[in-house]
């Protein structure tokens, strides 16, 4: 594997870093606070072709590799993983969904808006009874001919609030099981289409998540994306990439609050010295940077599976689950270096040790990463 990077990945990668640091970083602890989506700093970042990256430019998108947008999502994720999650629903499951499985006229529509920030997008497929266990949809879509008629909760939406375009999973045809699943666009405002209220929420907290309420809510049947029946497969495909986005946004948070706690280890004193010099907190420094380049090495090895067109279920979901790990216990290991700061807002890396942990959540959970792992290496 060589994982040297071309000069417009390293360009990608310093424009990103040197964005996060400019502006994501001032108003982060606020934004946290305040639980505010940082509409700003969104605008900014379609500006600057952050929001569909790997879509093609004939719909407005950057054509970049996976790699490229991985490193995007570590650099952002670094400072602030509530833009980054906005960044990976648009770039991985909006926009990649709709640019590969779209019609021309869908894309048209719809992707060229979403991949320059004119328009924002969600991906709604969990329910309250279909979370891990996502072939139980109990919304419906019921067929009258030229349109649906759909109905039932969607929750834990990102973007579920700021979005213009959602992507909706729901069941046609209850007989056929996850065969009779579709998905569609669904367009805020349109009558019986209401958003709940805001979550309050441990980490990511700028990013906005809302649960869906679809009262009769009429969908034109050129709103459905690929065959009648190809929705959970649709869903399923969106998501072995964008696993590999969440990867990388663990890995960020990772190398965010293990950087913050390696240049604190240098200056914070006790007993006459350094703490870097006390072995404890040294080797402490150490396990953290293996585990972030092992994780690394897997987030970037699915990267190049996915833009190599090899299979990337399998690498997707070791990168997510080893670097969701290494987020959650390096940020954890950050608040300790840092001491009784560690534990206060200004010093970053208890947001960070919060932000960590939605990574062992979303997007599959750690636990459903070892079931596809473990299905795919007994299958093999
Ligand atoms: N690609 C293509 N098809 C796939 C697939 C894949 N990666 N994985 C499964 N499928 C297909 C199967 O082939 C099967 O179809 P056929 O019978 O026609 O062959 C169908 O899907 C059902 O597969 P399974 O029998 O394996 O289904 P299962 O009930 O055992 O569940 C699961 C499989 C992997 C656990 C799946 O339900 C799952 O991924 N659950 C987690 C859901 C999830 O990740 N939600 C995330 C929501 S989005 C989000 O979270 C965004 C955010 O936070 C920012
Ligand atoms: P459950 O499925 O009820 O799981 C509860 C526990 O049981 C977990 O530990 C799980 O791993 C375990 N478990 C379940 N089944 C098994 C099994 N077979 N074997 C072993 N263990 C199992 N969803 C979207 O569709 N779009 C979004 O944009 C989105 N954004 C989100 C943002 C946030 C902040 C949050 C919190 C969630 C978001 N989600 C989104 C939903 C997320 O994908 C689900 O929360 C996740 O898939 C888990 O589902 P659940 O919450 O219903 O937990």
């Amino acid at each position: 594997m060589d994982f040297k990077l071309s000069e417009e990945q390293l360009m990608i990668r310093d424009a990103a870093r040197d964005f996060a640091k400019a502006e994501l970083l001032p108003g982060v602890i606020d934004r946290d606070n305040k639980q505010e989506f940082p509409t700003e700093q969104v605008k900014k970042m379609g500006e600057l072709g952050f929001l569909g990256m790997m879509a093609s430019p004939e719909y407005g998108g950057g054509g970049m590799d996976t790699l490229s947008y991985v490193l995007v999502m570590e650099e952002l994720s670094k400072i602030d993983a509530s833009c980054s999650v906005i960044v990976s629903v648009n770039n991985s499951l909006v926009c990649w969904g709709l640019d590969t499985y779209g019609n021309d006229e869908q894309k048209k529509k719809y992707l060229s808006k979403l991949t320059t920030g004119e328009s924002i997008g969600a991906f709604c497929l969990s329910e309250p009874e279909a979370g891990s266990d996502a072939t139980s949809q109990k919304t419906t879509a019921i067929d009258k001919g030229d349109h649906y008629i759909l109905n039932g909760t969607k929750n834990w939406i990102t973007n579920g609030g700021s979005a213009d375009y959602y992507l909706v999973i729901a069941q046609t045809d209850k007989e056929k099981k996850h065969r009779g699943i579709n998905a569609f666009i669904v367009e805020k405002g349109w009558e019986g289409f209401e958003i709940g209220p805001k979550e309050d929420k441990l980490g990511i907290r700028g990013s906005d998540t809302h649960s869906l309420i679809f009262n009769d809510v009429k969908v034109p049947k050129e709103n459905r994306i690929g065959e009648d029946g190809f929705g959970f497969k649709f869903a399923m495909k969106t998501l072995a990439g964008g696993r590999i986005g969440i990867a990388a946004q663990a890995l960020g948070i990772a190398e965010g609050a293990y950087e913050l706690a390696k240049e604190y280890s240098k200056v914070r004193k006790a007993f006459g010295t350094e703490i870097m010099n006390h072995q404890a907190i040294a080797f402490k420094l150490a396990d953290m940077h293996v585990q972030i380049e092992a994780a690394r090495m897997l987030v970037y090895k699915a990267a190049m599976d996915k833009d190599n067109h090899e299979n990337y279920d399998l690498s997707g979901a070791m990168a997510k689950l080893a670097a969701s790990q290494a987020a959650m216990e390096v940020s954890v290991e950050a608040v300790q270096i840092h001491g009784g700061n560690g534990f206060v807002k200004e010093y970053h890396v208890e947001r960070l040790m919060r932000d960590a942990k939605i990574t062992q959540i979303y997007e599959g959970t750690s636990e459903i990463q070892k079931i596809v792992i473990s299905r795919s290496i007994l299958r093999d």
